[in-house]
């Protein structure tokens, strides 16, 4: 491959990926280079081709997903870099290749660019898939809960990589084709599914299965009468706290009082949100505010 080539789209083109989401940051485009060149080395066309499509194939997004196919094409057909080693015809054809490289678009690739870059997008690895799909969810659905993310990462895996999914393989009898058989047999793994999903949605929501985390499911897990006692219990240790000073005792006494009775408060305060949630903290300040309109209105007739 040609290393001036190589060392321009390793410093202009691979760090505009450190902008995009999760599943489609520098290592995404790497992984494509990787599979792109293999399949371009095995099929005997241009190289440096190959290596230009999968690095561009996703810049679109910086222009959203939608459209970014699109977008990486017109990035291409717009670089001027690019001519100093690629001729008109081989660059709308890279540019061909880059838009042809969603699995949801309508045809089949127009060249065999376009097929390679395609194929070499989709590293079937179930696990990388499942991981994949819980980090765009999260990023892109802060609103559902755990049931309703599992949903939609089922939907979102049937519709695409199910028998009847959108999801073309375009080489025959490839290692893409054997891992996406063996992707459709856990699909129907319901157990499996789930604990797959356990697996990279905790990781993604609580930091795994560290201390903190388990900690934090558990205070999630309490009523949110709890919450509130706890939340409450704050007060007295804040007060207590600043109050010790007026104690007659040692300035060091003071301090080791001060630094337990604060750190109480603290503790309190914090794992009290935490067992209340967003959901139980909106309620109770719903409730405060009830609790003003019915103190005013007397005053107002
Ligand atoms: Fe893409
Ligand atoms: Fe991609």
């Amino acid at each position: 491959m040609t290393v001036e080539l190589q060392r321009y789209v390793e410093e202009e083109i691979l760090p505009r990926y450190d902008a995009f989401d999760a599943a489609h940051q520098r290592n995404h485009a790497e992984m494509v280079i990787r599979q792109s060149l293999v399949l371009a080395e095995q099929l005997g066309v241009d190289v440096n081709m190959a290596y230009v499509v999968a690095a561009y194939h996703d810049t679109g997004l910086c222009e959203g997903r939608e459209t970014h196919h699109l977008v990486s094409g017109r990035i291409i057909r717009e670089d001027r870099r690019l001519r100093e080693w690629f001729t008109e015809e081989q660059i709308e054809e890279m540019a061909r290749a880059a838009e042809d490289h969603r699995a949801s678009s309508a045809g089949p690739p127009r060249s065999i660019y376009g097929r390679i870059v395609a194929e070499a997008d989709r590293f079937i690895d179930p696990e990388t898939i499942v991981q994949r799909t819980v980090q765009y969810g999260l990023e892109h659905y802060p609103e559902m809960t755990r049931e309703e993310h599992y949903r939609r990462m089922m939907q979102h895996l049937h519709e695409k990589y199910g028998r009847e999914g959108y999801l073309h393989l375009w080489f025959e009898d490839s290692p893409n084709a054997a891992r996406l058989e063996q992707l459709r047999v856990m699909m129907e793994d319901e157990p499996a599914m789930q604990k797959l999903f356990s697996k990279y949605y905790e990781t993604a929501v609580n930091g795994g299965s560290n201390m903190w985390g388990k900690v934090k499911r558990w205070l999630q897990s309490l009523s949110f009468r709890t919450g509130v006692i706890v939340l409450v219990c704050c007060i007295p240790f804040y007060i207590l706290s600043f109050a010790q000073m007026l104690l007659p005792i040692s300035a060091a006494a003071k301090g080791v009082l001060w630094t337990i009775l604060f750190g109480l408060a603290k503790t309190c305060q914090y794992g009290g949100l935490t067992i209340l949630g967003v959901e139980g903290f909106n309620r109770l300040k719903k409730y405060f505010k009830k609790e003003k309109t019915v103190f005013v209105k007397p005053k107002e007739t």
